[in-house]
């Protein structure tokens, strides 16, 4: 050992670094807990979350778990999108074999009907006559739909916002339409993925505002991932914005021309990448990671595309169940750098330098909406007045020209 090591004091660490005898370490409950009742749980209750493409709802039932929640989903024949728990409250059998038509869903068991608001329309082995069925309910979500995709409010009924739209996703050209990608694909959740993302939200999340990992995982570790100025190491501002934060990335490229990389974090789960080969001017996509539980979510994202050719093509094009381990470790992108991370991540033991300066400022004011909506209070960017309703999303790669 030498004289300048052994005067180092390694956090929670044997003074030469040692593995051994080291503490248990934690995770972060506050912020990636999402289940009923949870601090993190009830702030993402409060906005409207994906949770299918309206394309995947049709009268076949459909598990979901979103939120720590089990539900059914599924579209009676008046075309109307149903949220519903699945155990029936007659005497708890899964709606999921349920059968649906134009009215609502119909359990198999004793035939109890449900509409999508959870009312109980027909029991037919009860006596005729009865009104039990008007005195019973099963619990639902209210569901709504735009851009292709369904989205779920399961917060508090007097609380229930707007669901908002997004400027980049309105007013679309003629030549262009709004497609909607999910679950999962783009990005970590890419074709290389299964629809569900096994580890906890957060790290997917705040990767969002570590610009940092992109010159390194994605430009020169091994291969280029999306454009080799990508490589170009950063000069990074981050700013708070009116619904939540965002990193703007410089970079002065080889022919001489400065461009702002501006990626935001809308609270509390949105993000909006900027196209990633740095075509000029705003993303032409909105992003949410969606809890499924604690160590699993699901990526939904809406996005512009041209009608003469529309899609979204972007990863590795194998499932990344499918790669061996050496193709992994020869190649490794966003999604080995997070799934090693492990399902929830051991925040107790990061040592957090100055580029992760993004990924502080983020927890700290997921944590800051998190208790202010712990003691009753209403988070940004809940929309409640139709004047109101269309967001800024505010990302995309600016260019200016140099004096
Ligand atoms: S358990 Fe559903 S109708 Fe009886
Ligand atoms: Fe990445």
């Amino acid at each position: 050992m030498n004289t300048t090591e052994s005067k180092i004091n390694f956090v929670g660490r044997n003074a030469d670094g040692s593995a051994h005898g080291r503490p248990q370490h934690s995770s972060d409950d506050e912020l990636t807990q999402v289940g009923p009742g949870t601090p993190c749980g009830e702030y993402m209750r409060r906005y409207w979350q994906p949770f299918a493409q309206s394309a995947d709802l049709n009268a076949t039932p459909k598990n979901l778990r979103i939120l720590g929640e089990d539900l059914v989903m599924f579209r009676d024949g008046q075309g109307r999108a149903g949220v519903l728990t699945p155990r029936c409250i007659h005497r708890g059998t899964s709606l999921f074999y349920g059968k649906v038509d134009e009215h609502g869903i119909r359990c198999c068991y004793h035939g109890w009907q449900f509409d999508v608001e959870g009312r109980c329309i027909d029991q037919p082995c009860e006596p005729a006559g009865s009104s039990f069925k008007d005195r019973v309910r099963q619990p639902w979500y209210p569901v709504q739909e735009r851009y292709g995709l369904a989205f779920v409010y399961m917060g508090p009924p007097g609380k229930k916002p707007l669901l908002p739209k997004w400027d980049i996703l309105e007013n679309v050209a003629d030549d262009h339409l709004v497609a909607a990608i999910g679950p999962s694909g783009i990005g970590v959740g890419g074709s290389e993925s299964e629809p569900v993302v096994p580890w906890n939200w957060l790290q997917d999340y705040e990767n969002t505002m570590d610009p940092f990992h992109v010159p390194i995982l994605h430009a020169s570790f091994t291969e280029v991932h999306f454009h080799p100025e990508m490589a170009i190491m950063p000069d990074v501002d981050y700013k708070l914005t009116a619904l939540g934060m965002h990193y703007s990335a410089h970079r002065t490229l080889e022919d001489g021309r400065d461009m702002d990389r501006v990626s935001p974090c809308i609270l509390p789960n949105v993000r909006s990448v900027p196209d990633v080969r740095l075509a000029a001017g705003q993303s032409s996509r909105v992003g949410w990671v969606v809890p499924m539980d604690d160590a699993n979510h699901l990526c939904f994202h809406a996005f512009l595309t041209p009608k003469a050719k529309p899609g979204w093509v972007q990863g590795r094009g194998r499932k990344w169940s499918a790669m061996t381990d050496e193709e992994k470790q020869r190649l490794p992108g966003d999604y080995e750098a997070q799934i090693s991370q492990g399902a929830i991540t051991l925040h107790s033991e990061e040592h957090l330098g100055a580029s992760d300066k993004g990924i502080i400022m983020l927890r700290k004011l997921l944590r800051q909406q998190i208790r202010l909506v712990q003691h009753g209070g209403d988070p940004v960017g809940l929309v409640y007045d139709a004047k109101d309703v269309v967001q800024t999303v505010g990302s995309g790669n600016f260019y200016r020209e140099v004096a």
